[in-house]
């Protein structure tokens, strides 16, 4: 091979984003080594396929690439949707398709570079969680204070009424004032949790210990269900620097929402292992061993799209007797840990929640 030929042949190869080489009719010739990595699957799989295979559902997409082999002009920066088979299926790339000048007998007519996208996508998401819960905690804070306050004013007047009252009916309307006062006092406390910094309290944490706690005290209820808990623990996770409370009320949560979401006979699966994200991988060598992640899975109902976007609202719920801060307070005691959660789901097939924790806090 001339030099300089081997020259491009090791560009090609050691470029960090994805490239294809694709024919007229939108068919894969060749790929590099970071497109191997980027979806997963090795070099000869790519060999014939479609676009439409690697982009599947997405005739937007593939007709603007389409358009732009007939035309010859390049396209910059058209956001996609990449699926790769092994994982979690589908993640965002951004898109660069170039026109190749053909030469006499040659097949290929562009080169589309691919960046994966997910990195960047979840670093913005991250900032925007952060933002919104410090406005969050700001008003909580005022607004439990507020209403906290009269409450005891109510219940205790509620009080000392019932004891005067021999009517049943009287008594009862004043029982049902009583314990309503009791539930806005619950919510109230739950608000006042996102107000705290729950920065204190942090020892060495075994997370197994803290999942069989909550396990113990939800099993019962998916007994019920007919259901049961899968668990596949990672036995050689180290212990992890935490707030011990804080997680069990965040594992909770998730495991009573995949609960409540699971049907009759459903299954919810609580696996932890090392966080082995190939793209937090490459741009931080040091994330690979310093995260566990903590997936539960459950079969159920799934979220449309209305609830994966207001799942960290306050007070969002479908639930009759929710009171949509569950998700709410989780983020906030995770990201007092420093970490993150991330959540898939698919109307009726179901929802993957997955918490991300560095073992030491930074
Ligand atoms: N595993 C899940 N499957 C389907 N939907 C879910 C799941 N987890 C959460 N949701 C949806 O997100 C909403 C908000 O959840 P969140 O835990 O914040 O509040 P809640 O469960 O409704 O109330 P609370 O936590 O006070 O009992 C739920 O009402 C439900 O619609
Ligand atoms: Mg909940």
């Amino acid at each position: 091979m001339a030099e300089s030929e081997k020259f491009y042949q090791n560009i090609f190869t050691s470029l960090i984003d994805g490239i294809f080489i694709i024919s007229d009719d939108l068919k894969i010739i060749m790929v590099n080594q970071a497109s191997e990595e980027i979806f997963q699957r090795s070099k000869g799989s790519f060999e014939g396929l479609f676009l439409e295979k690697i982009f599947p559902n997405q005739p937007k997409v593939i007709g603007h690439i389409r358009q732009a082999v007939v035309d010859g002009t390049p396209y910059h920066h058209m956001e996609a949707i990449g699926f790769r088979k092994s994982n979690n299926g589908y993640f965002p790339v951004n898109l660069t398709f170039s026109p190749i000048i053909k030469g006499r007998d040659e097949r290929s007519t562009g080169v589309i570079l691919i960046k994966d996208n997910t990195f960047t996508k979840e670093l913005l998401e991250d900032s925007q969680q952060v933002e919104y819960l410090a406005t969050l905690r700001t008003l909580s804070a005022g607004m439990a204070h507020e209403i906290r306050n009269p409450l005891s004013g109510i219940r205790g007047s509620a009080q000392l009424l019932l004891k005067d009252l021999q009517d049943s009916d009287q008594r009862e309307y004043i029982e049902i004032v009583i314990a309503e006062v009791d539930r806005i006092n619950r919510l109230v406390t739950k608000m006042m949790d996102l107000s705290h910094p729950s920065s204190e309290n942090f020892n060495q944490t075994n997370i197994h210990q803290v999942l069989e706690e909550i396990l113990a005290l939800e099993g019962e209820s998916l007994k019920k269900k007919k259901g049961k808990f899968i668990q596949v623990y990672d036995p050689s996770l180290p212990t992890i620097e935490a707030n011990k409370d804080g997680l069990k009320q965040v594992f909770l949560n998730l495991v009573k929402n995949a609960v409540e979401a699971s049907p009759k006979g459903g299954q919810v699966t609580i696996t932890t292992e090392f966080n082995n994200n190939y793209t937090l991988r490459k741009i931080n060598n040091a994330l690979l061993t310093s995260n566990i992640v903590i997936k539960i899975t459950d079969s159920g109902v799934g979220m449309n799209e209305t609830t994966k976007k207001n799942l960290f609202t306050p007070f969002f719920t479908t639930k009759k007797r929710g009171t949509g801060l569950g998700m709410t307070i989780s983020l906030k005691i995770i990201e007092s840990h420093s970490g993150k959660i991330k959540v898939t789901s698919e109307k009726n097939i179901g929802t993957v929640v997955q918490v991300f924790l560095p073992i030491n806090r930074k």
